[in-house]
């Protein structure tokens, strides 16, 4: 069953996101075997840092096997470092999360110290850095400690908790470490871009390759960077990303899954099949409208002066989404040199599609193998311009217009009196 786009706002999930959980010295710390467990059932990937005075709370064989991940716990430990070093995984983590975050961590973090493996770490990410503390109430309530927590506030990093209540040495008072379910929900709401959270979204990208002989080929000018960056910044969102991509020099993108294909007709099967439970399908690949009727098994030799080949008409594989019965919501791309709109509303009509993003292609600065585009969007609602940025960013700004335009269309789906 879906679930209304309200709900999908507010649940929110860690679909695609990297997380490190750092554990500090505490006896709170045997919860953070649950709150491992809890993050990866959100959808997060999660790899254990812990303190050597962690270890003596909780094994690190036991947060192994809970986050299917080695877990780290010395800077420069040459094996540790020849699999991931500490400063690929501060690159790796969109969110490194400490959790018990002890009173002793928090001076540390405080002052910028960076003498062991978690310090070094969150001095060095640039992802978001939140802290949950666990402590005796005496010890969070004392000033030095409350220094330290506004120094990290005005730093920008996040304090959940702590949560009030019966402690571990028999006192009461602020000082507990927040339940794991707690700590998960405020995770998933550092996430912003989480506008596609749950939803499973496919992408085409790059031209296509038509066989004529083994040497020779039809394609269409393209570099795959826009549908690359579509693909990615779909990830970002949250969604659960699959990219059909003809052939281009291009790396495949992190957290998506890539499916290379060379002709038309290898694109419109790979999209075929992976189409069911897709949510959203956006065509940006630029498809060869025509094949050669049949490709030569050898190079054709030049002997004739002329040569003629026969083309046939490839099928139209964002037409054919659209059309399927449930369709996802669709999204083509244009490349036009001339009446943008025009071609555009015509497209959309035609191809029964929800969105097309036009690429003004008579621009010889911008478009093809360029860092920078610029989109016009036009459905059956109206128009809007996404002004002239780097590829990466102008893929963003489309993501969170399509996502808005999907949840408006699947609202308006959901508040429709059903037929008998
Ligand atoms: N498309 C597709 N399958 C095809 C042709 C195009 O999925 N066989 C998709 C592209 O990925 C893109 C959109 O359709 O999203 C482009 O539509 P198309 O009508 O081919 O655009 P142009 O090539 O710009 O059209 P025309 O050649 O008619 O100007």
């Amino acid at each position: 069953m879906r679930q209304t786009p309200s709900k999908l706002y507010h649940m929110g999930t860690l679909t695609n996101k990297r997380i490190v959980l750092g554990i500090t010295g505490g006896i709170a710390a045997y919860k953070s075997a649950e709150l491992v467990r809890r993050l990866r059932d959100a959808g997060a990937d999660v790899r254990v840092v812990m303190t050597q005075a962690a270890t003596e709370f909780i094994t690190p064989l036991t947060m192994q096997a809970v986050s299917g991940n080695p877990v780290h716990s010395h800077l420069l430990d040459a094996d540790a470092e020849s699999g991931m070093s500490h400063i690929e995984l501060a690159r790796w983590a969109d969110t490194a999360l400490v959790a018990p975050a002890s009173a002793n961590f928090i001076a540390k973090m405080a002052h910028g110290r960076a003498d062991d493996l978690l310090s070094t770490l969150c001095l060095a990410t640039e992802g978001q850095v939140a802290l949950a503390p666990a402590m005796n109430q005496q010890m969070w309530l004392n000033l030095a400690t409350q220094e330290n927590v506004g120094t990290l506030k005005r730093h920008g990093i996040r304090i959940f908790g702590p949560a009030a209540g019966a402690q571990a040495c028999g006192e009461t008072g602020p000082g507990r470490m927040l339940e794991p379910v707690e700590i998960v929900s405020l995770t998933t709401q550092l996430f912003s871009t989480g506008t596609l959270a749950g939803l499973r979204v496919l992408v085409t990208a790059g031209p296509t390759w038509e066989v004529i002989d083994p040497v020779r080929g039809i394609t269409n000018r393209s570099s795959g960077r826009m549908g690359y960056a579509v693909a990615e910044a779909a990830a970002e969102a949250g969604a659960k990303v699959t990219l059909v991509s003809g052939p281009t020099a291009l790396d495949a993108p992190q957290r998506v899954t890539t499916i290379r294909v060379s002709s038309a007709l290898e694109m419109f099967d790979s999209v075929h099949a992976h189409i069911e439970g897709v949510d959203i399908f956006i065509g940006v690949a630029a498809v060869s409208d025509y094949r050669p009727a049949s490709a030569a098994s050898q190079k054709i030799k030049k002997h004739a002066d002329t040569l003629t080949l026969e083309l046939v008409k490839n099928p139209d594989i964002l037409k054919s989404v659209a059309a399927l019965s449930p369709a996802p919501f669709t999204v083509g791309f244009a490349a036009e040199t001339e009446n943008l709109e025009t071609h555009a509303r015509e497209k959309l009509i035609d191809k029964h599609i929800d969105l097309v993003a036009i690429n003004d292609v008579s621009e010889t600065d911008i478009g093809f193998d360029t860092e920078d585009n610029r989109l016009l969007l036009i459905d059956r609602h109206g128009k809007s311009e996404l002004p002239r940025q780097h590829k990466s960013q102008l893929a963003r700004a489309l993501i969170q217009y399509v996502a808005e335009r999907y949840h408006a269309k699947r609202a308006a789906q959901d508040s429709r009196p059903a037929r008998r």
